[in-house]
C-alpha cells in the first residue's frame, strides 16, 4: 500500500512485483474453489476448446481488473479509497485463482497477451485516479458492470453441460455485482457514455483475442 513517507521509486518497484506475480501465477493463499466438490464433466474436444476459451477471457478478465485496481489505488487521494480499491484487487486475485485452476483443468493455458493487458490496464487506472476518487470508483462501478454481463453471456453459453465451470463463472457474478455496488455505495459516479463506450470497445477487443490465443 503507497504511503507518504515511502519514495514513488519504492512503490513503483512494489507495483512491478504485484505484476509479476500476477502474471506469473504466484499465489500467497490457496482457495476454496467454486465447484471443486464437482466431477469433471464429459466434454468433446470442440466443448471443451470453447470452454476453455471462455474461461481465458475470464482470467484475462481478472488480470486487467487486479491492474486496473492497484493503478487506482496507487494514485488514490485518500487513504479509505486506497484500501477500498486493494481489497477489491484481493478479491479478483481469487477470481483469477479459480479461473487458473479451471484452465489447469481444461488443459489449456491462459492468454499471451496477458502482459499486454496487465500494462494496459495500469495505465487506464492511473489515468482514473488522476481525475479524482468519485471517477475512480466510477470505473470500477464500469467495469464490474462489464465483467458481470460478459459473465452472464458465458454462463448461458455454457448452460449445464460444464457445472465445474458454471460454479465458478456464478460466484464471480455474485461477487462483481457486490464490487459494483460497494463502488456506489462509496460515492462512485456514472462515467460520461463516451467514456463507457470506449471500455467496451476495449473489452471487445479483449475477449476477441483472449479467445483464441
Ligand atoms: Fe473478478
Ligand atoms: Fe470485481
Amino acid at each position: 500500500m503507497r504511503t507518504s513517507t515511502e519514495s514513488l521509486g519504492n512503490q513503483l518497484m512494489t507495483e512491478f512485483d504485484r505484476m509479476l506475480k500476477v502474471l506469473n501465477h504466484v499465489t500467497e493463499h490457496a482457495d476454496a474453489i467454486p465447484g471443486k466438490e464437482l466431477p469433471q464433466p464429459e466434454l468433446d474436444e470442440s466443448q471443451c476448446r470453447h470452454t476453455a476459451g471462455l474461461m481465458r477471457i475470464n482470467h484475462t478478465g481478472e488480470v486487467c481488473a487486479q491492474a486496473l485496481y492497484y493503478g487506482q489505488a496507487l494514485w488514490a487521494k485518500d487513504d479509505q479509497t486506497r484500501t477500498h480499491l486493494h481489497r477489491a484487487a484481493e478479491e479478483e486475485r481469487d477470481h483469477l485463482n479459480w479461473c487458473q485452476a479451471r484452465l489447469d483443468e481444461l488443459g489449456a493455458q491462459v492468454s499471451i497477451t496477458n502482459p499486454y493487458w496487465y500494462m494496459h490496464s495500469f495505465a487506464i487506472g492511473s489515468l482514473a485516479a488522476l481525475f479524482g476518487d468519485e471517477i475512480s470508483y466510477g470505473f470500477v462501478i464500469e467495469t464490474e458492470r462489464q465483467v458481470e454481463s460478459h459473465l452472464q453471456e458465458h454462463i448461458d453459453d455454457i448452460g449445464e453441460q460444464d457445472p465445474k465451470s458454471m460454479a465458478i463463472l456464478d460466484q464471480m457474478r455474485l461477487d462483481e455485482i457486490r464490487h459494483g455496488n460497494d463502488a456506489r455505495n462509496a460515492g462512485g459516479v456514472e462515467l460520461p457514455e463516451p467514456v463507457k463506450l470506449v471500455m467496451t470497445g476495449m473489452s471487445k477487443i479483449m475477449k476477441f483475442v483472449s479467445y483464441r490465443i
